[in-house]
């Protein structure tokens, strides 16, 4: 595990913009899973200019959502469809083909998520998966206890959303919106990424990210099990490390 501690926010961005970049150029094709959610959007604004200015072109990846709200669809601000739509597809001048969202509006959630499956299977797997962490610890929406019952799921899968993640749902929608189940990409897919970037900001999060990151490894936080991945890279900014982590360095 790498852990690279920015200067600031600002530089976290720009950090993990460059590890993106890095990846497009040497994996032109593959697959890239991008979280939505308030860490990587930062992120996506200065890939966004990077695309604009001609310096790495977006269009040759494919792309797959992380996870969304069952229930919500585009037309809901806040689903991660529209966030991911609004804030990088669209700007980027995205083919549709080139992307695939969860359907939160689906009447079959589970041959929902057989189709990501096949999607992510038909582009080769996984190549770079960009991801948050929850206040609980979870990586999409693989929640705490869904790991400690059930292990890591490979493939995707519909999960009944913690209460956590429930309430903190509600940061993102312009009015209140009930989630109680969610679909997303299980842990052991992600973790068979061919590298995975984790993002984390601002100092609500210092608490779990040593949790995770400082820790024993542990299903109850399950960011702490992608430790072990072989290309795992965690980038900090200075609050988010606050009061557990000193400089920069790969453990
Ligand atoms: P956030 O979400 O980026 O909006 O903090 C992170 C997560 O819940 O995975």
């Amino acid at each position: 595990m790498e852990i690279i501690v920015a200067d600031t926010a600002d530089h976290l961005d720009a950090l993990a913009a460059d590890r993106v970049a890095d990846y497009i150029r040497a994996h032109p094709g593959r697959l890239l899973c991008l979280a939505a959610g308030q860490t990587p959007l930062g992120m996506m604004r200065v890939l966004l200019d990077r695309h604009r200015r001609g310096e790495i072109d977006l269009g040759a990846m494919r792309y797959a959502g992380l996870d969304d709200w069952l229930g919500l669809g585009y037309a809901d601000a806040g689903s991660c469809a529209q966030f991911l739509r609004d804030n990088f597809y669209h700007p980027a001048g995205m083919p549709a083909d080139r992307f695939r969202l969860f359907d939160g509006l689906t009447e079959a959630p589970e041959a929902e998520c057989r189709e990501m499956e096949a999607w992510i299977a038909a582009h080769g797997g996984l190549g770079l998966s960009v991801l948050g962490i929850g206040l609980n610890g979870h990586v999409g929406f693989n929640e705490p206890e869904h790991l400690v019952r059930h292990g890591p799921s490979r493939g995707c899968l519909v999960v009944d959303l913690d209460e956590t993640t429930r309430r903190v749902s509600q940061k993102y929608f312009a009015k209140p919106l009930p989630v109680a189940r969610g679909l997303t990409i299980g842990f052991a897919e992600l973790a068979a990424s061919d590298r995975i970037l984790l993002l984390a900001g601002g100092a609500a999060k210092a608490d779990i990210a040593r949790r995770a990151f400082a820790e024993n490894a542990t299903p109850a936080v399950p960011a702490s099990l992608l430790r072990t991945h072989p290309r795992f890279t965690v980038l900090l900014d200075p609050a988010a490390a606050a009061g557990w982590h000193g400089p920069s360095n790969t453990v």
